[in-house]
């Protein structure tokens, strides 16, 4: 310290730190880029191809090593095929896409529906999509699907985030997926918030948000309504939060399917509180092949959910096999332990409200039922258990077999 600034009493020391501060936040501000994706080209009509403007855009945004904000107002954007937004070469420490648009995609299944992703973000890091709307117009692909046509493409994914950090996905609203809607794939630190997602109740395929090998990501204030999983959560998910979500239509959220494969990374510690279920086929789920696997589900907890006339609310599927095929044994490796669903209310479509059915060679360990209270308008509603261990505190409806 020199003395000129010696002689600075302690009062005066501080109003000049704060200056100083309010100083260095305004030049951060000032040399945020901002790049208006109308002067790349892109045609706010639905009809012009935009892709090239967008893919102008991110490399602007990539080679400035200021943070960068992509502005798409309002407007419908046509970008009909996959687009990959890669980051190996960037410089830009933070790109934000804040739009107010809604980027569509052909009504042609052919042109996207052989792609894996349609807008597909790789090895990218401080990326944020704050607002707008994908419109993926897939419902022409769930109508060829669902007429047993063998020639149907398997369709793509609407937004992917692979081996990517430190996302955020805020206030989006994603339609008619031809595939899944979102996917979070070899990704960390990840916020996905606000995030509206709808689909037909019958749409194949069209899971709301999966998740895998990937490590805390958190999901909140999230309404998803479609016609696969609401919330897939695939091998190798850490830490995993979901709070305040909406499910249903849909196949609920689900932990799997696991142990497809002999060497997989298990599931640890995934939270789900303030969940609610409206109809579709499950609320709380677990599933894993009847085959022989080194994975495993450990630390789940389900908080305070409400179910609404949901066929199977509390499901542990260990016996999955589809058409029996390729299930040597038909038991599944996948050990599960340690699953807590505490305060889960509401109505069971089907009598069987609570189904823990586990494998032979690894029953399931620690489940605790606490608080438990489901009805079935038509019968009697019922727990089943099959190798599961665990035990139950508070009231529990239907009676526990554990
Ligand atoms: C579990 O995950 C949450 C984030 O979802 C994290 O805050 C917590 O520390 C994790 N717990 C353990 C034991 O790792
Ligand atoms: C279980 O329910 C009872 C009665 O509604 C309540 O007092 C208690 O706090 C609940 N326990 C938990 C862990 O939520």
């Amino acid at each position: 310290m020199d003395e000129a600034a010696s002689c600075f009493s302690r009062a005066s020391v501080v109003p000049i730190m704060i200056l100083f501060i309010l100083h260095q936040s305004f030049i951060a501000e000032s040399t945020t880029l901002v790049l208006n994706i109308l002067s790349f080209g892109a045609k706010p009509n639905g009809v012009t191809d935009s892709t090239h403007a967008f893919m102008d855009a991110w490399s602007a945004a990539c080679a400035s090593s200021d943070s960068s904000t992509i502005r798409v107002p309002n407007g419908m954007y046509l970008l009909p095929t996959a687009m990959g937004f890669k980051g190996d070469n960037c410089k830009s420490p933070g790109i934000t896409f804040w739009i107010d648009g809604t980027l569509v995609a052909s009504s042609d299944y052919q042109i996207l529906g052989q792609a894996d992703n349609w807008l597909s973000f790789e090895t990218v890091t401080g990326v944020s999509i704050i607002g707008g709307a994908l419109d993926a117009k897939g419902s022409s692909l769930w109508a060829c699907k669902l007429a047993g046509s063998t020639d149907c493409p398997s369709g793509a994914t609407s937004l992917s985030f692979t081996n990517s950090k430190n996302i955020r996905i805020d206030g989006l609203m994603s339609l008619n997926s031809q595939m899944y809607h979102i996917v979070i794939n070899g990704c960390q630190d990840v916020h996905i918030q606000g995030v509206k997602i709808i689909a037909a109740g019958n749409s194949p395929n069209t899971d709301g948000i999966h998740v895998q090998l990937s490590r805390n990501v958190a999901i909140f204030d999230t309404s998803i309504k479609t016609g696969d999983d609401c919330v897939s959560i695939g091998p190798g998910t850490k830490d995993l939060w979901i709070e305040h979500i909406s499910c249903g239509p849909s196949h609920g959220i689900s932990i799997g399917s696991l142990g497809k494969d002999l060497e997989e990374e298990g599931v640890q510690n995934v939270t789900v509180k303030d969940a609610i279920f409206k109809g579709g086929q499950n609320g709380l789920r677990i599933k894993s092949w009847a085959r022989p696997s080194h994975g495993f589900v450990q630390s789940v907890q389900f908080l305070d959910v409400v179910m609404h006339n949901v066929q199977n609310p509390i499901i542990i599927d260990q016996n999955y096999c589809p058409h029996n095929v390729n299930c040597p044994g038909q038991v599944s490796g996948v050990k599960v332990s340690d699953v807590l669903f505490r305060n889960i209310q509401g109505t069971s479509a089907t009598a069987i409200a609570v189904n823990l059915d586990c494998s032979a060679a690894n029953p399931c360990r620690g489940i605790k039922l606490e608080n438990v209270s489901l009805t079935c308008k038509k019968q009697v509603a019922q727990s089943y258990c099959s190798n599961a261990i665990g035990k139950t505190s508070g009231l529990v409806h239907p009676t526990s077999c554990l």
